[in-house]
């Protein structure tokens, strides 16, 4: 009998990994679909108030299950500004260190934060917002900015959406004409 239980946990253990696994494969597959749409969104165009308000619309069209996003751009040194974005209304100002945000435009690597409320120093900009993923734009090796996604659900995004939003960043960043700082 115990034997029988201990091949059930093994098999549920293994079933559960083989759907993690299928599932990353299918979100790999998912944004490498729009990352071949946002190639053609962009088609012939460089600038950049149009691009990142293009990415931001074309991203809230496409994810489920989110709140906001958008940008936040480095427009001064170790200083975050609010740029283009779709939905509520946010906070504008982030230093770098601070928040998710200014925690990834710091750090230089993309964070996914499965609940906010867990994250000591999580900026509550939109009280809905549960998980989040945020990822730093890097041109020559400075943070230029970060896009930031909110979700009200927790643990919306894995490694999986962070390696995908880091293919669409860096396809949106290969069309863009980036201002000098
Ligand atoms: N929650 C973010 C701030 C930006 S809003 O979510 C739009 C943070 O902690 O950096």
């Amino acid at each position: 009998m115990i034997f029988i239980l201990f091949l059930i946990a093994v098999s549920s253990c293994l079933n559960h990994l083989s759907q993690s696994i299928l599932e990353s494969m299918n979100r790999a597959d998912f944004y490498q679909s729009l990352n071949n749409q946002l190639i053609a969104l962009l088609e012939g165009q460089s600038n950049w108030i149009t691009n990142l308000s293009q990415f931001s619309a074309f991203l809230n069209m496409s994810l489920e299950d989110i709140n906001w996003v958008g940008f936040y751009l480095t427009d001064k040194p170790e200083q975050l500004k609010l740029g283009p974005f779709q939905g509520n209304v946010a906070c504008v100002d982030i230093p770098f260190g601070k928040g998710v945000c200014g925690t990834a435009a710091k750090e230089k690597r993309t964070l996914v934060v499965e609940d906010v409320d867990q994250f000591s120093g999580h900026i509550a900009c939109d009280a809905r917002s549960r998980s989040e993923v945020v990822c730093p734009i890097i041109i020559d090796d400075k943070t230029v900015g970060v896009l930031d996604i909110d979700s009200p659900s927790l643990k919306r995004f894995d490694d999986a959406d962070g390696e995908g939003l880091q293919l669409l960043v860096k396809t949106l960043l290969e069309r863009t004409d980036w201002p000098k700082a």
